[in-house]
């Protein structure tokens, strides 16, 4: 069983598109795939049409309650859902006192039944409190999404700082999947330039797969189907798909 947390705490870089379309792209590929929401804004529990409990990711932080009775179904095939909702906003507050609060959710799915499934992917909100540091703790890979129609390395380097703390505190397993160039606009000598910058800081760790920008990504959360099912045959199809091959690779 594979971990990977979809983490980037600048807002709107494709944190949630990446965790709903490659969990797509890997569950027709005939992977299993569990999808841990762990964002309070609840994006990918909708856009994948989380069914009961739709509390699930606060109980899984918050109480004992088996973590398998806190999967909810999900429209799509192979595809699990731990949904968010927006009292893990106040997740903190509910621990208030507990012991080693960032590392609740490592010991949670520790109980979980790795044979059940092939993945575990985990979304994560735009900021580096808590939540985001019990995903960081948890999985073994993180992958970054990075949008190049807005320079957004900037914030980069205040989470890979974060990660080499894990690392040698928490999490001596946390591994740097890699960097995923997402909203690619090749027309645009900007998106080239960020191409180009984020190809030189992080060399190999930057994913050969490209996410093109695509507007059939932006239509299907309305619809509560993954790109893959709502435009089978679109050019953002085809770049999941690229992708969760080169993850399977990797
Ligand atoms: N390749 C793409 N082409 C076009 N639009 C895209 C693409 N990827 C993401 N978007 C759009 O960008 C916006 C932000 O994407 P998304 O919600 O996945 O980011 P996020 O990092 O999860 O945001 P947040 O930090 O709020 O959780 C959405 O409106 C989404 O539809
Ligand atoms: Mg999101």
């Amino acid at each position: 069983m594979r971990t990977i947390a979809v983490a980037n705490q600048k807002g709107g870089c494709a944190k949630t598109t990446t965790v709903v379309n490659l969990a797509a792209a890997l569950a027709e590929m005939g992977q299993r795939v569990l999808v841990i929401d762990l964002d309070p804004q609840g994006n990918a529990s909708q856009w994948l049409q989380a069914g009961e409990p739709l509390d699930g990711a606060f109980k899984l932080l918050t109480e004992s309650t088996s973590v398998e009775k806190l999967i909810g179904p999900c429209a799509t095939t192979n595809i699990g859902v731990i949904a968010a909702s927006q009292d893990l906003a106040n997740v903190e507050k509910a621990l208030g006192g507990k012991l080693a609060i960032d590392s609740i959710l490592k010991r949670r799915l520790a109980k979980l039944d790795s044979a059940r499934w092939d993945y575990i992917l985990i979304d994560t909100p735009p900021t580096l409190g808590v939540v985001t540091l019990n995903a960081l703790v948890a999985v073994k890979e993180l992958l970054i999404p990075v949008t190049t129609h807005v320079l957004t390395l900037s914030g980069v380097a205040q989470l890979m700082l974060l990660v080499e703390e894990i690392q040698e505190v928490l999490n001596p397993d946390l591994k740097i999947l890699g960097f995923l160039a997402s909203r690619v606009d090749a027309r645009t000598r900007h998106s080239k330039d960020v191409l180009e910058l984020l190809t030189e800081r992080f060399g190999s760790q930057v994913l050969q797969t490209l996410i093109r920008e695509n507007i059939r990504l932006a239509e299907a959360p309305s619809y509560g189907m993954p790109v893959l099912e709502y435009d089978a045959s679109c050019a953002a199809s085809a770049d999941y798909r690229a992708l969760a091959i080169e993850i399977a690779q990797r």
